[in-house]
């Protein structure tokens, strides 16, 4: 599917810096899958003239898919708790202007700077992120195994709180996305209200 844009390949390698996995096999926070990272950059493509948002930088992965994506016009700024994290992701955009990279908690500091063109939420409290887009915004969830994939007796199969947030929520058209390896999707949503 092509080559990995600079910057990916760039916060792939302080991924494996830090730490952070590269897969979702690891035990700790893993940085965004390929599949993941190339859907993300559809989306951003097409943020024109917009602003994108993503909760829970790690060090920049799927920050990094967004921002090689996105129109000239459009700007990224993504948060992050964890220092060590903040300040590898600094040093991966350093040359970047229009992508900030935030120290703080995902939420506070994204609503402080909403409406968002796309959000892209993987880490800190997810309950009231479809106020942080506008009408027509997108949102991505990451983190979530197709019920085919999961074992026969996983209590997900039943209930999962992501998909029971996802499809409840009257003010988002929704669906789920099973990427290429069939172990893995997403949830995406455009508000609508
Ligand atoms: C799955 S990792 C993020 C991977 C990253 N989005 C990528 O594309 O590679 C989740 C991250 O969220 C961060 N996190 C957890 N709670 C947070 C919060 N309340 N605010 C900001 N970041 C948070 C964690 O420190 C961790 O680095």
């Amino acid at each position: 599917m092509g080559e990995l844009p600079t910057l990916v390949s760039r916060a792939q390698a302080a991924a494996v810096e830090v730490g952070m996995s590269l897969t979702r096999d690891g035990t700790g926070p893993s940085s965004c899958l390929p599949g993941v990272g190339r859907f993300l950059a559809v989306l951003a493509a097409g943020c024109l003239g917009g602003r994108i948002g993503e909760m829970g930088t790690g060090v920049g992965v799927g920050a990094a898919w967004m921002a090689s994506a996105m129109p000239a016009d459009c700007r990224l700024v993504t948060v992050e708790l964890d220092p060590v994290r903040v300040a590898a992701a600094q040093r991966v955009f350093s040359d970047q202007e229009r992508v900030e990279v935030i120290h703080g908690d995902s939420y506070d500091e994204l609503a402080l700077r909403a409406p968002f063109d796309l959000v892209f939420v993987d880490g800190g409290r997810s309950d009231r992120v479809v106020e942080l887009l506008r009408i027509g915004g997108r949102l991505v969830f990451d983190d979530v195994t197709p019920v085919e994939a999961l074992p026969a007796d996983s209590p997900y199969r039943e209930n999962d709180p992501k998909r029971q947030f996802f499809f409840t929520d009257s003010r988002l058209i929704a669906t789920e996305v099973v990427l290429p390896d069939l172990r893995n999707s997403l949830l995406v949503g455009t508000r609508v209200a």
